[in-house]
C-alpha cells in the first residue's frame, strides 16, 4: 500500500498503459481519477478495475482545449487535491512527412502536447497551494530521437521534454516533482489508433508493439520510477538502449536506427 490515500489523476486511463497504471495504483491504495475522451470506454475499464469504487471516471478530451479548465475546476471541487498527475494520453501517427497534411500534425500536437500542458497548468496552482505534488508525462523513445513515419508524433513528444524539464526547474522549490516516462515498445493499441495520411486509423498492430512488454509490466516500472522520484522513467525492453546510443554515440545511433523496421 505504498500509495495509500494518494489521489492520482491519469489521462488515457481507458486502455493500455494508462489503464494498467490506474489499476496498479488502486492495488497500492490510491484513489484514481481516470480520464480519456470516451465515457463509454472509461466505464468498461471501471468495471474491470480491482476496486471499481476507486476508479473515478472523468471524461476529458485533450483535443477540446477550451473544455479542460472547467473540467479541472469541477474535479478539484469534488476531490479537493491531486497528489500525482500522470499525463499519459496520446495518439500516434503512421505517415511519411510529405504524406502528412498539416491538419494531422496539428491534431497530434493538440492532443499529445497542447492538451497535456493545458491540463498541467490548470492543476499546478492547486498542487502548489497544497504544498507539493508529482507531475509526469508519458513520452517515448521517439521523444528522444526522430523515427520514420512518426514525424508529428516524435515532434510532439520532443516538445513535452522541453516543457516538463522547464517546469521541473521552475517549481522544485515549491516541492513540485516532475518525471518524464520514456516508453519503448509496449504491447498496446497505440499503433492501431495511429492516424494515417487521410486521418483514418492505421488499424494494425506493429511488430514493435506485438513483441513489446505488456502494459502490466510497464505499469510496475512506472510505479517504481514514481516511488523513487526518477526524473526519467524508462519503460520497455532492449530497445531502450537506443536512447543511450542517441545521447552518447549519435553517429552509431543513426547507423542502427536506419536498419530498424518502422512498422
Ligand atoms: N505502446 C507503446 O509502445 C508506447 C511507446 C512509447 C510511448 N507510448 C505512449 O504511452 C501513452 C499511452 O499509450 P498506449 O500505448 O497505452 O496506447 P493506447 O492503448 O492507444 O492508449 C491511449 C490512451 O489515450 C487516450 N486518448 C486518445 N486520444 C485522446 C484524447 N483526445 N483525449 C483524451 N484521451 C485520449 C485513449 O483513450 P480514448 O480513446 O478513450 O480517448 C487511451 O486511453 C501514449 O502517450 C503513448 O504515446 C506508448
Amino acid at each position: 500500500m505504498r500509495f495509500k490515500d494518494k489521489i492520482v489523476w491519469i489521462t488515457g486511463a481507458s486502455s493500455g498503459i494508462g489503464e494498467a497504471t490506474a489499476f496498479a495504483f488502486i492495488e497500492q491504495g490510491a484513489t484514481v481519477i481516470a480520464s480519456s475522451s470516451s465515457a463509454e470506454k472509461l466505464e468498461i475499464s471501471k468495471a474491470k478495475a480491482p476496486k471499481p469504487e476507486q476508479f473515478n471516471t472523468v471524461p476529458l478530451d485533450l483535443g477540446q482545449a477550451d473544455t479542460i479548465e472547467s473540467i479541472v475546476k469541477q474535479t478539484l471541487e469534488q476531490f479537493g487535491r491531486v497528489d500525482i498527475l500522470i499525463n499519459n494520453a496520446g495518439i500516434s501517427q503512421r505517415s511519411l512527412v510529405l504524406d502528412t497534411p498539416i491538419t494531422n500534425d496539428r491534431k497530434v500536437m493538440e492532443i499529445d502536447y497542447f492538451g497535456t500542458i493545458i491540463l498541467t497548468k490548470a492543476i499546478l496552482p492547486q498542487m502548489i497551494r497544497q504544498g507539493g505534488g508529482h507531475i509526469l508525462c508519458t513520452s517515448s523513445i521517439v521523444g528522444v530521437f526522430g523515427f520514420p513515419l512518426r514525424s508529428a508524433y516524435s515532434a510532439a513528444k520532443h516538445a513535452l521534454h522541453g516543457f516538463f524539464e522547464s517546469l521541473r526547474l521552475e517549481y522544485y522549490k515549491q516541492n513540485i516533482k516532475v518525471g518524464i516516462i520514456i516508453g519503448g515498445r509496449i504491447n498496446t493499441a497505440i499503433s492501431m489508433n495511429a492516424i494515417t495520411s487521410d486521418g483514418s486509423a492505421y488499424g494494425k498492430l506493429d511488430d514493435g508493439q506485438k513483441n513489446g512488454i505488456n502494459s502490466e509490466k510497464a505499469a510496475r516500472q512506472i510505479l517504481r520510477g514514481i516511488r523513487k522520484n526518477k526524473r526519467e522513467i524508462r519503460v520497455g525492453g532492449k530497445e531502450l538502449l537506443m536512447v543511450t546510443l542517441k545521447r552518447r554515440f549519435p553517429r552509431l545511433h543513426f547507423f542502427m536506427a536506419k536498419r530498424v523496421k518502422a512498422t
